[in-house]
């Protein structure tokens, strides 16, 4: 068994049945579509597979806020299943640079594998499974589905993101619309094009339904 599949069951044993859309078949879509474009940019595939399933171990919000306590279960992993220092301080460079901060807040990232493992993340968070993740997140949060007194902000700063009492469908504008111009990739960008396009098109079904005129 190489590394990747080591830490692949690892992820899989750590990530069983969370329900806020960060699941371990989140880390393996990820994955998979990162390994499809990290190829088309012959980004190294070792370090883009690990990013890719344990970005998410070192999210701020399963953690309650503390990013330090992720990376260092992030690093404690790696170390167990066998994986080198130079490739894990690779791996926990990107995965702490990863995240969306809000729509005014620049998220760049320092290398291709970096590049590459971002727009898997963000696709997955685009398309029929972006939606269903959204709700799901939203659900879990205690926000709302939808509200129509409630307007989308662009949120300028990462607390202001952070700390946003939101809607599910608000994401859509406050995130989720605004990362197809952010893709790093050809493939990502015409893969989120797509993605986005299908949003679009569930929103204003879910509008007209809203409205009683579907
Ligand atoms: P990132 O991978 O950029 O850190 P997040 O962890 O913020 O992304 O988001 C992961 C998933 O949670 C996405 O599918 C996103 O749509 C969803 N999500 C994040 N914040 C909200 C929110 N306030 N309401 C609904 N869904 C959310
Ligand atoms: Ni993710």
């Amino acid at each position: 068994m190489d590394s990747i599949q080591r830490v692949a069951n690892a992820v899989q044993r750590k990530l069983r049945g969370e329900s806020t859309g960060h699941d371990w078949y989140h880390a393996e879509r990820v994955c998979t579509i990162a390994l499809r474009i990290g190829a088309e940019q012959s980004a190294d595939r070792e370090i883009v597979a690990l990013a890719a399933l344990v970005h998410d171990i070192a999210d701020w919000k399963l953690n309650d806020g503390d990013e330090n306590v992720g990376v260092r279960q992030v690093a404690r992993l790696l170390q167990a299943e066998g994986v080198s220092q130079p490739i894990i301080d690779k791996v926990i460079s990107i995965i702490t640079t990863i995240s969306f901060k809000g729509a005014g807040v620049a998220t760049p990232m320092a290398t291709i594998e970096g590049k590459v493992v971002q727009d898997a993340d963000r696709l997955d968070a685009l398309g029929a499974i972006g939606i269903a993740r959204c709700f799901a997140y939203g659900g879990h949060y205690g926000e709302s589905i939808y509200d129509p007194t409630i307007k989308p902000t662009r949120h300028q700063s990462a607390e202001a993101y952070k700390a946003a009492k939101t809607t599910s469908l608000n994401h859509f504008h406050e995130k989720l619309y605004l990362l197809k111009d952010r893709m790093n990739t050809p493939i990502g960008r015409t893969l989120a094009a797509e993605r986005d396009q299908y949003m679009r098109e569930f929103e204003e079904r879910f509008l007209a339904e809203w409205s009683g005129q579907k």
